[in-house]
């Protein structure tokens, strides 16, 4: 079944980027002008997604108003003989929809927000402050997986062992190059992580995980976590690890949001 739809989830408080998240959502920091969810959003699109489903929060309403048009403005420019800035307000062609989550509870939460929106049918979840620099994008790699495997895959990264505490990481048995079933998972293991494939912010998933979510109790954090859930439908269903390639940079972290720009900005020499 080609995937579709995807789920955004943007409604975390940001504290790690405190205080700008005060006001300023992380998913809305600049990238070369342009908010980091719009790349994001323009991954999913390049990737055969066609509707979107972004979970905002109270205090993300700029997030909505980017995604929508300024009549306003695009008055104004007209008026003023600017129309060649008009491209410049274009998004990337997709569908997207907004719900709010009422209050912080965890990813898995987030994501149970979007159950009636998928609709019994695969999807794919993408973070938006998890910036992918690669042509092949990241979810492309994954949905073609998911579409020779017909099981949820979810994007994985080798990490330093210093710092896989602040992931999930899973075990995996390896099927192909890159390609491990997953055996267990783990949320921020504080002690002898499983390996060194930490998860990043890219997965596409079966339907069933919606129920696994509705059974999930709080976890580390007290929060809802994606990955407890995934764990739990390990019992019955397969799932895969997928080691997507291309440099990743989260943008929650001060030091990869730099170097991010840092990298870009060189790029374009
Ligand atoms: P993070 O844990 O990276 O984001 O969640 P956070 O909680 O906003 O940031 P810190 O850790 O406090 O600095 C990954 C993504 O999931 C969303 C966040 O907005 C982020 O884009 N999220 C997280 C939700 O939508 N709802 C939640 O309850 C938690």
């Amino acid at each position: 079944m080609k995937i579709k739809k995807a789920i955004i989830p943007a409604a975390g408080y940001g504290t790690r980027s405190l205080p700008i998240t005060k006001v300023l959502p992380k998913e809305m920091f600049p990238i070369n002008g342009k908010p980091a969810i719009h790349y994001v959003v323009e991954e999913a699109v390049a990737s055969g997604i066609e509707e979107i489903l972004i979970v905002v929060s109270r205090n993300k309403n700029m997030i909505l108003d980017y995604f929508d048009r300024s009549l306003e403005l695009e008055a104004f420019l007209a008026e003023t003989n600017k129309q060649h800035l008009l491209k410049k307000l274009s998004v990337p062609k997709a569908h997207i929809q907004f719900v709010r989550q009422p209050f912080a509870r965890g990813l898995g939460d987030a994501i149970q927000m979007g159950r009636p929106f998928i609709n019994d049918e695969p999807f794919a979840v993408l973070l938006p402050d998890d910036i992918f620099v690669e042509k092949k994008r990241s979810l492309k790699q994954l949905i073609n997986v998911y579409e020779q495997q017909s099981s949820s895959v979810i994007g994985v990264k080798q990490v330093k062992k210093e710092l896989l505490h602040n992931y999930g990481v899973i075990k995996g048995r390896t099927i192909s190059s890159g390609l491990n079933q997953i055996v267990d998972i783990v949320e921020k293991p504080k002690s002898s992580p499983p390996s060194d494939l930490a998860v990043v912010g890219r997965y596409v998933l079966h339907p069933d995980i919606f129920t696994f979510l509705e059974q999930t109790k709080p976890g580390i954090g007290g929060e809802i976590q994606l990955t407890d859930a995934l764990k739990a439908m390990l019992q019955v269903r397969k799932c895969y690890g997928y080691e997507v390639s291309g440099e990743r940079f989260d943008i929650g972290s001060h030091k990869e949001y730099f170097k991010l720009l840092k990298k870009l900005y060189c790029d374009e020499g």
